[in-house]
C-alpha cells in the first residue's frame, strides 16, 4: 500500500499533537511521530526522556509500540515532525526497530515550515538484520 498525501497529512497532524507532549527537558529537542497500519489505522508518540540519559526514548519507537501494544503488527509508513528548519530522519536505533514491523516502510518527515524529506527504509537501513537470520 502506499500512502496517500491526505493519510500522510494525517498521520503529520497527530504526529504534531504527539510532539505537543514530548517530554524532553534535558535536550529541548521535542520530536513527534506516527505510524500508518496495513489496516490504514494512525498511532503516534513522542519523545520520552529521562535524567538518566542513556534511558530516553525516542518518538519513532514510541510510535511504533503504541501500534504493537494495540495488537498490529505490520507499520506501512511512518511520519516525523521536528522542530527544525531541515527534516530530520530516525536515529539508527529506531531504524531497526520499525524494520522489525515494517522492512518496506516508507518515512516521511517534515520539518517546522513543512519541508518534507522521503526516506524508504530499505535505504536508511540496507543488510538489515532481520528474524529470518535467527537459527530455526
Ligand atoms: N530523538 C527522537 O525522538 N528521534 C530521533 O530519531 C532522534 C532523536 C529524540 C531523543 C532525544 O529525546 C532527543 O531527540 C535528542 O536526541
Amino acid at each position: 500500500m502506499k500512502a496517500t498525501d491526505e493519510v500522510i497529512q494525517k498521520m503529520r497532524a497527530a504526529a504534531e499533537v504527539a510532539m505537543k507532549k514530548a517530554y524532553c527537558p534535558y535536550s529541548k529537542f521535542p520530536v513527534g511521530a506516527a505510524v500508518l497500519t496495513e489496516k490504514h489505522e494512525v498511532f503516534a508518540g513522542c519523545n520520552i526522556e529521562n535524567a538518566s540519559l542513556g534511558l530516553s526514548m525516542c518518538a519513532e519507537r514510541n510510535a511504533v509500540f503504541q501500534a504493537v501494544s494495540k495488537g498490529r503488527r505490520k507499520i506501512v509508513a511512518l511520519v516525523i515532525v521536528t522542530p527544525t528548519s531541515v527534516p530530520t530522519p530516525p536515529c539508527g536505533a529506531c531504524r531497526q526497530v520499525i524494520s522489525e514491523f515494517g522492512n518496506q516502510a516508507e518515512v516521511f518527515s517534515f520539518s517546522k515550515d513543512g519541508n518534507v524529506h522521503y526516506f524508504h527504509l530499505n535505504k536508511l537501513l540496507p543488510e538489515a538484520f532481520g528474524s529470518d537470520m535467527l537459527p530455526k
